[in-house]
C-alpha cells in the first residue's frame, strides 16, 4: 500500500503539473475527417486519471498497449494525449517529423530552469545551443577530463567507506561535481559550496505548487535561482578579464561569435546541471541494485575491471589513472549500463505536442494535442526484448535495432550528454568493484518515483573494502 501511495502520490503532482495547463484544449479539434487513434478519452477533466493514478503508471500504458496497439489516446486531467510505443512511430515524432512536434513543459518548469534553457526550444536558438553543448560533450572534450572526473570518484567512494549510505544521495553528490567540472572546469571549485547550495533550494521547489508567493517553497526557489545566476555572472566576469584559454561548456556557450547574453548562458548552465545530476545518479543507483543481486554478473565486471589495472601496472603494486583509452576496454561493464538504462528506463517517456495537425498511418494527430513516446514500453516490449523483466546483460552483445533502444532518446533533442554519464559511470565502477564491496539494507524491493524512477529509499547500502 505504501508503495502503491508513493507511486500516486509523485506520479499525481507530475501530472498535474505537466498536465494541467492545457484543460480543455480537446475542444478545439472537432472539424476533422481522419480519424483519431483508437484509444477512450473517458469524461472530459477527470477522464483516465484515475485509472493512471489508481495503479503503476507503467502498468497503465502496458494495458492500453495491449488493448489498443501501439498508438492510442487518452485524456488524462483533462488533456488529450496520444501515446505512441513502436520503434516506428517514436522514430516518427523524434526524428523524421521532428519539426512538426515540439517540446512542452509546464510555464512553472520553464520559469525556475529559466526560459532560455536549450529543452524549451526549436529551429535556429535550438541548433545554436545544441552545437555548443555538443561541442563541450563530445569525446575529444571529454578526454581531457578523465583524470579529473577519476579522482571525483575516489574522493566520493572513500567517503563512503565503513559507513551505511543512500547510494541515491552520494551519487547525486558525485553527478553534481561532474556536472560543474565539464561545465566550469576547475574554476568550480572555488564556487562548489554556493552553487550547491542553491541548487538543492532551487530543486526543492521543482515539484512544489508554483505559487510565487513570500515563503512558498517556489519563491525560495526562484530566490535561489537568481543567486545561481548572480554567480555565473562573477564566473563569466573574472573569465573575461582573465581571457584563458577553456575547453569547457562555459567557453563555448562564450565563444565571441555565439553572441549569447549572460542571461541566455545562466539559463543553460542551470538547465545542463538539472538534465546531468538526478538521471545520471539514479541510472548509478540502480546499477547497485542490479551488481548487488546478480553475483556471476558483478563477478564479471570486477574481472574486466581488475585485468584494466594489471594491464596497466604490471607487477608494479601502485594503482595509475585510467586513461580515456581504458574506458575503451571495459564491453562487459558497458553491456551492464545498457541493460540497466532499458530495464529502469528511468525517463519512462518524453512529451512532446503536435505543433499542426499531423496525419500518422492514417489517424489524424490534432494540432495541440500532446504526443508521449512511451520509451519504458518500447524497452519492455517482448517482441523487442525477450523476456523482458529479465536483467541480462549479455543481450547487448548483438547491437539493438534502430529505434528500440532509446534511453537517451534519439532526434534533434536526443541527450548530448550520454557520453559524459557513461564516462563517469564507467570510472566510479571501475573503482568501486576493484576495491570494495556493498551489501543492501533493509528490504529492496520497491520503487519510488520522484520523478525518475528509483529503487526504495534510494537504496541504502553498506561499503566496505575489499582485504
Ligand atoms: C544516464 C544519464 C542520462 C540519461 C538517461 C539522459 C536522457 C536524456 C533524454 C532521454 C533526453 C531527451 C529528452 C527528449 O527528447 O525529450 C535528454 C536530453 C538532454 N540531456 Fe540527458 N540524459 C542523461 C545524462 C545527461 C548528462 C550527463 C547531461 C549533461 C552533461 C545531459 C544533458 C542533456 C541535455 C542538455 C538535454 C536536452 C537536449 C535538447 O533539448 O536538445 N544529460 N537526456
Ligand atoms: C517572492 O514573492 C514576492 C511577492 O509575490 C515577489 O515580490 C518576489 O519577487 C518573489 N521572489 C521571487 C524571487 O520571485
Ligand atoms: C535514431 O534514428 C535513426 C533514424 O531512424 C536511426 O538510424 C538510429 O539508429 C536511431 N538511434 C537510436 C539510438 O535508436
Amino acid at each position: 500500500m505504501e508503495l502503491i501511495s508513493m507511486i500516486l502520490f509523485s506520479f499525481c503532482s507530475i501530472v498535474i503539473l505537466f498536465l494541467f495547463p492545457c484543460l480543455f484544449k480537446l475542444f478545439d479539434s472537432v472539424r476533422r475527417t481522419l480519424p483519431l487513434p483508437p484509444g477512450s478519452l473517458g469524461w472530459p477533466y477527470i477522464g483516465e486519471t484515475f485509472q493512471l493514478y489508481s495503479q503503476n503508471p507503467n502498468v497503465f500504458f502496458a494495458s492500453k498497449v495491449k488493448r489498443y496497439g501501439s498508438i492510442f489516446k487518452t485524456h488524462i486531467l483533462g488533456c488529450p494525449c496520444v501515446m505512441i510505443s513502436s520503434p516506428e512511430a517514436a522514430k516518427f515524432v523524434l526524428v523524421t517529423r521532428a519539426h512538426l512536434f515540439k517540446p512542452t513543459f509546464p510555464a512553472s518548469k520553464e520559469k525556475m530552469l529559466g526560459k532560455q534553457a536549450i529543452f524549451f526550444h526549436q529551429g535556429d536558438y535550438h541548433t545554436k545551443l545544441r552545437k555548443l553543448v555538443l561541442r563541450a560533450f563530445m569525446p575529444e572534450a571529454i578526454k581531457n577530463i578523465v583524470p579529473d572526473i577519476e579522482s571525483l570518484a575516489k574522493d566520493s567512494i572513500q567517503s563512503w567507506e565503513g559507513r551505511l549510505i543512500t547510494t541515491f544521495q552520494e551519487m547525486k553528490t558525485y553527478t553534481f561535481n561532474v556536472a560543474l567540472l565539464s561545465i566550469f572546469g576547475k574554476d568550480e571549485v572555488l564556487y562548489r559550496e554556493d552553487l550547491k547550495r542553491c541548487y538543492y533550494i532551487l530543486e526543492k521547489g521543482y515539484n512544489s505548487m508554483p505559487i510565487n508567493l513570500p515563503g512558498t517553497l517556489f519563491n525560495k526557489s526562484m530566490k535561489a535561482r537568481k543567486e545561481l545566476a548572480q554567480i555565473v555572472a562573477k564566473i563569466l566576469s573574472t573569465r573575461r578579464q582573465m581571457k584563458l584559454d577553456h575547453t569547457d561548456l562555459l567557453a563555448s556557450f562564450m565563444g565571441d561569435k555565439e553572441g549569447l547574453t549572460d542571461e541566455q548562458i545562466a539559463d543553460n548552465i542551470i538547465g545542463v546541471i538539472f538534465a546531468a545530476r538526478d538521471t545520471t545518479a539514479s541510472v548509478m543507483t540502480w546499477i547497485l541494485k542490479y551488481l548487488g543481486e546478480n553475483p556471476s554478473v558483478l563477478q564479471a565486471v570486477t574481472e574486466e575491471q581488475e585485468a584494466i589495472i594489471k594491464s596497466n601496472s604490471g607487477d608494479d603494486e601502485k594503482a595509475p589513472s585510467l586513461s580515456w583509452a581504458d574506458t575503451k576496454k571495459m564491453p562487459i561493464t558497458s553491456r551492464v549500463i545498457q541493460e540497466t538504462l532499458r530495464v529502469a528506463s528511468i525517463l519512462s517517456f518524453t512529451f512532446r505536442e503536435a505543433a499542426e495537425d499531423v496525419e500518422y498511418q492514417g489517424y489524424l494527430i490534432p494540432k495541440g494535442w500532446k504526443v508521449l513516446p512511451l520509451f519504458r514500453n518500447i524497452h519492455h516490449s517482448p517482441e523487442i526484448f525477450p523476456d523482458p523483466e529479465k536483467f541480462d546483460p549479455s543481450r547487448f552483445e548483438v547491437a539493438p535495432k534502430p529505434n528500440t533502444f532509446m534511453p537517451f532518446g534519439n532526434g534533434t533533442h536526443s541527450c548530448p550528454g550520454n557520453e559524459l554519464a557513461k564516462i563517469e559511470m564507467l570510472i566510479l565502477l571501475h573503482h568501486l568493484t576493484t576495491k570494495y564491496r556493498w551489501s543492501m539494507v533493509g528490504s529492496n524491493s520497491g520503487i519510488q518515483y520522484g520523478p525518475f524512477a528509483l529503487p526504495q529509499n534510494g537504496l541504502p547500502i553498506r561499503l566496505t573494502k575489499k582485504l
